[in-house]
């Protein structure tokens, strides 16, 4: 549908070369923004993910004001486990009021279908599809299996997830049964999001470091792989983001995905020695850099296009999501830096 040339982003993903790096930052479309707040102000978030227009408004907002090289629609992961009859409100995180913790409840749960389930998701990438430019293509994605896993189970948001690990280790076959369900939840929401017109897709395993490298190989491994297999015909390009996941890189260089996200604890020259040259990688800035002042802003801009070396194949990113006091002036000198140093025939 798209070709890679008329997108540096795109072209990075298939390891292309393109006339600068692209960058796009994890949580753009947020508190962060005015403009965004502003929307807020008149609807809950919720709401706000419910309603197309407002959807694809909110999505916009980043790419005009600081000319990001990807969109990434505007929605949340917990967004499709609705479909499946999961209970959700958001205070700000997500809370689940019948968190799902034995076999019965794994059982109760209602197969998903994209279309009943998420129409207006569906409707905001088609009109995401008319108003983006050719320059900022749309990402679509979810939760992966696991970090789905430790919301459904905790009920909400947790530095430990001791409910949710607690579950499966203590009754792994109903835990498995449940990661199986949102692992075949999660290809037919990708799918759908391909379908009505995403350009790439990528897969968040915000919580997949809380667990060592033989649990990660055990339990979350089988559950991403489980969703690519499903996704076989989709053909867009696939990021995972494997979130504090250092320990665990040799494993994640075994999924047939085009981009892996490295966080900022670890150097992307490592990520690259590990990943190896048949991968993209995307990050990895540190949130906190931009709250330095700008030279040393820069300095750490500098550093990290560095260490992801001159070869194709690097989409710059923070190595998580934006914090919400952020100066968005900060986002426009991140934005520009990188495009400056990184043009091809200038600076860098
Ligand atoms: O701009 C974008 O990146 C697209 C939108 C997006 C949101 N959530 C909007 C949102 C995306 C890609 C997500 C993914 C998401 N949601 C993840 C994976 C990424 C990560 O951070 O690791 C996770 C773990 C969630 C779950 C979630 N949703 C949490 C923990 C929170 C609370 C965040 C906070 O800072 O308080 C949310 C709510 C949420 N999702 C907000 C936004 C903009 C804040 C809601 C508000 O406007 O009040």
């Amino acid at each position: 549908m798209s070709t890679s040339t008329s997108s540096p982003f795109l072209a990075a993903c298939r390891r292309q070369p393109s006339t600068h790096t692209p960058v796009w930052i994890m949580r753009q479309a947020g508190r962060y923004l005015p403009e965004y707040r502003e929307v807020r102000e008149k609807v809950d978030f919720l709401t706000l993910t419910k309603t197309p227009e407002l959807a694809a408004e909110v999505t916009l907002q980043p790419i005009r004001r600081f000319g990001m090289d990807a969109a990434i629609l505007f929605s949340d992961i917990m967004t499709p486990l609705e479909g499946m009859g999961v209970d959700l409100e958001f205070a700000p995180g997500p809370v689940i009021a019948r968190p799902i913790r034995n076999a019965a409840a794994v059982t109760a749960l209602r197969p998903f279908e994209a279309e009943e389930s998420v129409p207006f998701v569906l409707e905001a990438i088609r009109i995401l599809r008319h108003e983006l430019p050719t320059s900022a293509p749309l990402i679509g994605f979810a939760g992966a299996p696991f970090t789905l896993f430790c919301y459904v189970v905790e009920g909400g948001g947790s530095k430990t997830f001791s409910t949710a690990k607690a579950f499966l280790f203590g009754d792994s076959a109903a835990a498995v049964s449940l990661l199986e369900k949102l692992a075949d939840m999660t290809a037919a929401y990708l799918r759908a999001q391909a379908e009505a017109g995403a350009q790439a897709l990528m897969l968040f395993d915000s919580w997949a470091g809380l667990l060592g490298p033989l649990d990660y190989r055990r339990f979350a491994l089988p559950v991403v792989t489980r969703v690519l297999d499903r996704l076989g015909t989709v053909d867009r390009p696939i990021i995972y983001f494997p979130n504090q996941g250092a320990t665990l890189l040799a494993d994640v260089t075994t999924l047939a995905v085009d981009v892996v996200g490295i966080d900022w604890r670890t150097p992307l020259s490592v990520a690259r020695a590990t990943l190896g040259s048949a991968k993209a990688i995307q990050g990895n800035l540190d949130p906190a850099a931009l709250f330095a002042p700008a030279a040393e802003l820069e300095r750490r801009i500098d550093r990290v296009l560095e260490e992801a070396g001159p070869a194709p194949g690097h989409i710059f990113n923070l190595g998580h999501g934006i914090e919400r006091t952020t100066d968005p002036d900060q986002v426009a000198r991140l934005v520009d830096h990188v495009h400056e140093r990184t043009a091809v025939g200038g600076a860098a």
